[in-house]
């Protein structure tokens, strides 16, 4: 008898115990919506990009910091993993963050083959992606989705500016080189396309593979053919390298070399005196006057005690964009059609300026024409104002 009374004593404790915590928690679903929110990093951390990974990843965190460490009221779990910019790893990897760690949003990444593979990947499981950097131009054209986002930039965009200016400077001729893949491609295909359509001609299209940097048969080429100008893509390690041949080659003061802002970007400590005067065309400059890009500036210096670049911004941007999107659904990422909504609809207050999405989830922003003085990409102009790009086949 005092042994029942006992177990009903104990279960009675139990039930008392159930009820106060059912009483403490939301109902239903809602529940979910309390744990972390689980954010993938998939980008690279090894190879000629690492550093623009790491850039993205430090300012990305440094938005959630500054949003109090939490979004929309949930704490943050980072998964990461680096993709080594290698596309034919990308798939696994990305499956890897989806699958195995059941991450919430997936944030990545830098190169193009890499971000298409992630996109068909998130495309498949619905998972919402968000992409700091790679430009792959069909990802907000014919391939674009509800759940995939780009805060930086498509690759034909700084093409089709530096083109227009070129065409401007009454160039008339052009010679290319680049990395054989999609952001080289592209962005040379925008060089070529302005510069055309204001009377110049590309005489050669050079390029090699990705991430090669052996460039001294290109610059002899180059030094033969003579044209007005040289457009080039190129980012990272790779971009170091470049400016530095060409400069040890003696070109610069006979054939000026100009680029999409990469070749120029997060690269100038190592450059040093080869980078000086060269121009380039992108969506951000360091000395950028704005409110936020000063506040942005000094916090990321005070945080990690380097300067910010481009990717910095971007990364920055991303993680701002997943945070318009959380407040508006209070957490839930159940609400999945309101988060999206609110993510299209964001104006977010960018370091670059004030930046919009376009309907294929693209960046709506200014070009500047910058040229290097010292350390800083300076901002010297605007090449296109608010450029969109064109519907390009997306069906949003
Ligand atoms: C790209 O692959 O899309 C890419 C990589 C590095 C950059 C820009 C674009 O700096």
């Amino acid at each position: 008898m005092k042994q029942m009374r006992n177990v009903f004593r104990r279960a009675g404790v139990l039930a008392a115990v159930v009820g106060a915590a059912a009483l403490l928690l939301p109902a239903g679903g809602a529940l979910a919506q309390q744990g972390k929110l689980k954010v993938g990093l998939m980008l690279p951390y090894t190879g000629t990009f690492a550093a623009l990974g790491t850039s993205i990843t430090n300012a990305f965190k440094l938005a959630v910091e500054e949003n109090g460490g939490k979004i929309a009221g949930r704490e943050i779990e980072y998964f990461t993993v680096d993709d080594e910019s290698d596309p034919a790893k990308a798939p696994e990897n990305a499956n890897k963050l989806i699958k195995r760690d059941q991450v919430d949003v997936l944030v990545g990444t830098v190169h193009s083959g890499v971000a298409l593979a992630m996109a068909k990947v998130a495309r498949d499981t619905n998972t919402l992606l968000i992409i700091p950097n790679a430009g792959a131009d069909d990802i907000t054209g014919p391939l674009c989705a509800s759940n995939i986002f780009r805060t930086s930039f498509s690759n034909s965009q700084f093409g089709i500016a530096m083109g227009k200016v070129m065409a401007e400077q009454k160039k008339k001729t052009a010679v290319t080189l680049t990395w054989k893949y999609a952001a080289g491609d592209e962005s040379v295909g925008g060089f070529k396309e302005t510069f055309e359509a204001g009377g110049g001609k590309v005489i050669k299209e050079l390029s090699l593979p990705f991430p090669q940097v052996e460039f001294q048969s290109y610059l002899t080429e180059i030094a033969s053919l003579k044209p007005d100008v040289v457009y080039v893509f190129f980012a990272g390690g790779g971009a170091v390298k470049f400016v530095k041949d060409y400069a040890a080659a003696g070109l610069p003061k006979t054939i000026p070399l100009v680029g999409a802002g990469f070749l120029t970007d997060g690269t100038l400590e190592a450059q040093g005196e080869a980078a000086q005067g060269l121009l380039t065309t992108l969506h951000y400059g360091d000395g950028l006057n704005n409110p936020k890009n000063n506040a942005f500036r000094a916090a990321f210096v005070k945080a990690y005690k380097v300067e910010p670049d481009v990717y910095a911004v971007q990364g920055y941007d991303a993680a701002q964009l997943l945070i318009a999107g959380m407040n508006a659904v209070k957490g839930d990422t159940t609400k999945r059609a309101e988060l999206v909504k609110a993510m299209e609809t964001a104006k977010l207050d960018s370091p670059r300026g004030p930046l919009a999405l376009n309907k294929g989830h693209n960046p709506i922003h200014d070009i500047y024409l910058r040229k290097v003085e010292g350390k800083e990409n300076k901002v010297i102009g605007v090449a296109v104002k608010n450029l969109t790009d064109p519907p390009r086949g997306c069906k949003l």
